[in-house]
């Protein structure tokens, strides 16, 4: 069995990100003892570097090891430069006893909202995606921006614009798991053999109506993997479960 948190935009700043629903949600997620901690992007406001000194120093309150990516709120202001100085890599790979890989992308571009991933790194995927499946690996890719629209975000404007294309990849090397953040809505979609997971915001103040902060929860066994959806200081439910055979 396999336990991750999925965490993501904190919007650490001085006005929109909710210190006491963060250190909740630390409380909360040190307590599920999970495997790791997958947070993808918005970790900062503005992508300041005294937001990443800040945000450093949160992330640190985490037990199990974490992996990020960067969001479109990161790479402003030179944020893309001080990710990697206070954070690390902005795409990366990693692989748990031979037989779990985890990927992360880097979705954003310097003082864009919008989501890419472009050439470069989509071959750097493909060849990374050809090792999994010979090697029959279970896959997550982590990337910020929503490859697929998200329901109750109005009109669409920061899909991935080459979405097509890495879907596309993603789907056929059958990526057991997509997670991303961005839309601060949580929402799964299921393509093909793909599960696409979107996390709401963990910590953020920028809510959508009566949306609260949550986290996902993902519980990998080798029959089947539960989705949970945790509201932070609130209800905590299953919010998908699917048949590994199925996937
Ligand atoms: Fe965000
Ligand atoms: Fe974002």
């Amino acid at each position: 069995m396999t336990l991750i948190a999925h965490i993501s935009d904190l919007h650490v700043s001085r006005h929109d990100f909710d210190e006491e629903t963060f250190m909740n949600a630390a409380v909360e997620i040190n307590n599920l003892d999970p495997d790791m901690i997958i947070l993808t992007g918005d970790i900062t406001n503005h992508g300041y570097y005294l937001e990443f000194e800040q945000a450093k120093k949160y992330l640190a309150m985490f037990e199990a090891p974490l992996f990020a990516v960067p969001g479109n709120h990161d790479s402003r202001n030179l944020g893309y430069q001080t990710f990697e100085e206070t954070i690390g890599e902005r795409s990366w790979k990693l692989t748990m006893d031979n037989n779990f890989s985890v990927m992360g992308l880097d979705s954003s571009s310097p003082d864009e909202d919008k989501g890419h991933i472009g050439t470069p790194q989509h071959m750097w995927l493909e060849h990374q995606l050809d090792e999994g499946v010979v090697n029959e690996n279970f896959i997550i890719v982590a990337l910020h921006h929503h490859i697929v629209p998200i329901p109750q975000t109005g009109r669409e404007r920061n899909v991935l614009s080459d979405a097509g294309d890495i879907l596309k990849t993603l789907t056929t090397h059958e990526v057991d798991l997509i997670l991303s953040g961005h839309k601060h809505v949580p929402n799964i979609w299921k393509i093909n053999n793909t599960l696409i997971v979107n996390a709401g915001s963990l910590c953020s103040t920028k809510l959508r109506g009566k949306i609260k902060n949550s986290y996902m929860v993902y519980n990998i066994t080798d029959d089947e993997i539960e989705i949970f959806l945790n509201e932070v200081n609130g209800e905590k439910f299953l919010f998908g479960k699917y048949s590994r055979n199925t996937l």
